[in-house]
This record gives structure tokens, sequence and C-alpha cells, in this order.
């Protein structure tokens, strides 16, 4: 059932248009669906997120859209809320994003925040799945079955969910949906016109991968490395642009390629990064416009269309996901099964 593709994961990412459809299919006009307790959660009382990799850059994603909306939000690795959890004050809500909807630690962090007293919302993308049944409510990601242990189109689904979510409970226009409604079309243009194949070929010999972002894009540059280490075996890490200089930057040489995601609304700090870099010989590779200063200022380009600052993460997402996809052929990875890996992590 891989229809034409060699790999589940070139075809789940190249699916990423349709799932984005179902997703926002009902949810633009009317507004997504969100239980009462939600919408009337007391002020100050952040939204706190549980999730593991993947899900838990989408809920970094998240946080950052609430943040940007007044509303105070917060992410927590799983593993960490189940080990540690915070202290929950009366009111506090947790939502688990899973797209298996059966990780044993999101459930492990779901189960302790109910018995602190605590209401629980699932945002998964399994019907009937274990999350889906023991938390108070659920709002489905919709993106169909995902084969491949890399998580692809279930993080643009979860991201377009959690920004209808986001723009429902902030209450006011701020024009993200009519973008939204706008983004299946743009990932289609971005899946179409990619150089990415080129761009991990240039790279192929890289000792290591550098990805950095601002805001929304810091959560991009961890899910970009993420994936390039998941399915290619090579080391990558992801950075916040702004702690570079605070030890990061001691690992960058010209055998370092630096992948600077810009979405348009941190132009002037990137260029900074762009250089800071290029300074210690780094050859830095623009996720973003084409027009951008950071695009003007680097060696290469993962172009992406213009689109709303908040929505320009999902594409340049997707050219990450071609780049990892094209590095693991290259280096003839096994890239939907990668060693040591499960698809669904059911143990604690
Ligand atoms: O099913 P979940 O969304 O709860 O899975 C969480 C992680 O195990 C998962 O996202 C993992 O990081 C992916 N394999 C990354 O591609």
């Amino acid at each position: 059932q891989k229809e034409g593709y060699d790999h589940y994961m070139l075809k789940e990412i190249h699916e990423q248009p349709m799932a984005l459809r179902r997703a926002l299919r009902g949810r633009i006009d009317a507004g997504i669906e969100v239980p009462a307790w939600l919408l009337d959660h007391p002020d100050g009382v952040p939204v706190r997120f549980v999730a593991c990799g993947t899900s838990y850059h989408a809920a970094l994603y998240a946080v950052e859209l609430l943040q940007k909306r007044g509303i105070s939000a917060q992410a927590s690795l799983a593993s960490e809320f189940a080990t540690s959890p915070p202290p929950l004050v009366d009111g506090s809500v947790v939502v688990g994003v899973t797209q298996s909807g059966e990780t044993a630690d999101t459930l492990g962090a779901l189960r302790r925040a109910s018995e602190a007293g605590a209401r629980t919302l699932a945002v998964t993308n399994v019907v009937g799945s274990t999350a889906a049944r023991e938390c108070d409510d659920a709002i489905f990601i919709r993106a169909g079955p995902e084969i491949g242990v890399a998580a692809t189109k279930t993080f643009s689904s979860q991201v377009v969910t959690l920004a209808l979510l986001a723009e429902r409970l902030a209450d006011a226009d701020t024009g993200i949906l009519q973008a939204l409604s706008t983004v299946p079309d743009a990932l289609q243009y971005v899946l179409d016109h990619t150089t990415a194949p080129q761009v991990a070929r240039t790279y192929a010999d890289a000792s290591a991968y550098f990805f950095v972002g601002r805001g929304v894009a810091h959560s991009v540059s961890l899910e970009g490395a993420l994936k390039l280490k998941e399915i290619s075996y090579e080391h990558a890490e992801g950075f916040p642009a702004g702690e570079l200089k605070h030890g990061p930057l001691a690992l960058v040489t010209p055998e370092t390629p630096v992948f600077a995601i810009e979405t348009g609304d941190h132009s002037d700090r990137m260029r900074g990064t762009v250089e800071e870099v290029q300074a210690r010989g780094a050859p830095v590779v623009a996720v973003t416009h084409p027009e951008s200063a950071v695009a003007a200022a680097a060696e290469t380009v993962l172009p992406i269309p213009e689109t709303h600052p908040e929505l320009a993460g999902l594409l340049a997402n997707a050219q990450l996901q071609l780049l990892s996809y094209h590095t693991a052929r290259l280096l003839d990875r096994p890239v939907d099964k990668p060693r040591n890996l499960a698809k669904s992590v059911t143990v604690e």
C-alpha cells in the first residue's frame, strides 16, 4: 500500500496537504469543538501540555501560539511530568498530545494529572485509543493511519489542530484562520518544488547538522533534528537561535551545516545568528521565504512560500522532513523501520 512510493515515510509526507484539509474541514467557520471546561478554565492557570518526541514538539509549537494570544501555557515532556509532576492548582487543565494515544509515558502523565484533580484532554489521531478513552475529552487530528516510524503527517495535523484550538481559546480573530485555509495548497507547493534532494547530497558528508530558530521555529528546529537523527543516524541538534552563544557555538565548524529556520517575524535576530555561525566557517541553509534577509545571507535556501508567520514553521518542517528522508536514502538506511525504535512506545 505504498502506492508507488519507495517508503511509507515519503508517502505520508506527500499525504500532508490532504491530511490538513481533513483536519480543517468544518472547523474554520464553526470553530473547533472544545470542551466547555477548557473554554471556561480560569485565566492565569496555564494550559499544560504533556507529550513525547515529535508530539512534544507540536506541543511546544502550540505553547507559542497560545502565549502570543495572551494565554498562559507550558509543555512538559511526559516522562518528566510523570516522575516529577508540577503542583496543580484548582482548575488545572492538562492536554496530552499523542498521535497513537498509546504512549505509556504520556498516559502515565495524564493519569498523574487526573489523580491530582486536573481535567484532561487528549489530542490524538486514534479514535478509541487509551488516551481518548481515559481523558475527560478528546479532539481528533484526522491524519489517517501513519505507518512509518518517523512521525510526519501527524506532526502537521497536530499543529493545525492545536492552532485551531489556540484561536478558539483566544476567542479573537488573529488572521490565522484565513491563513490556515491556504496552508494545504502552500504545503503542496513546497512538496512539488523542493530542492531537499540536492541539499541532502551537498551535505551528505557533514560531521553533524544543527538546526536553529526562534519562536515556533525553535520547535521546528528540534523536530528537524529529531527526524534526521532518527532515520539517518547522523548527529543532529536543534537549538533556540539565541542559545548558540551560550555553549553550542563551540561545536560549529566548516563541517557542520547550520539550518536557519526563519518564519518572517525574527528576521533581524536570525540574520545575526547566520553571521555568528558563518564567522566560524559553517555553511548556512536558510529555510525561509526566498526574499528574506536570512535567505540573502545564506549559502543555500530551502524555500517556503510567504504565509502567516505562525504557520511558516509547518512549511519549513516539510522541507526538513524531505531533507531527512533524502539524507537517509543516500546513507542507505531502513527509512521506515529505524534501528532500536518502535512506532508506539508502550513501556515507561
Ligand atoms: O504516538 P505518540 O505521538 O505519543 O508518539 C510519541 C513519540 O514516540 C513519537 O512522536 C516519536 O518521537 C516519533 N517516532 C518521532 O518521529
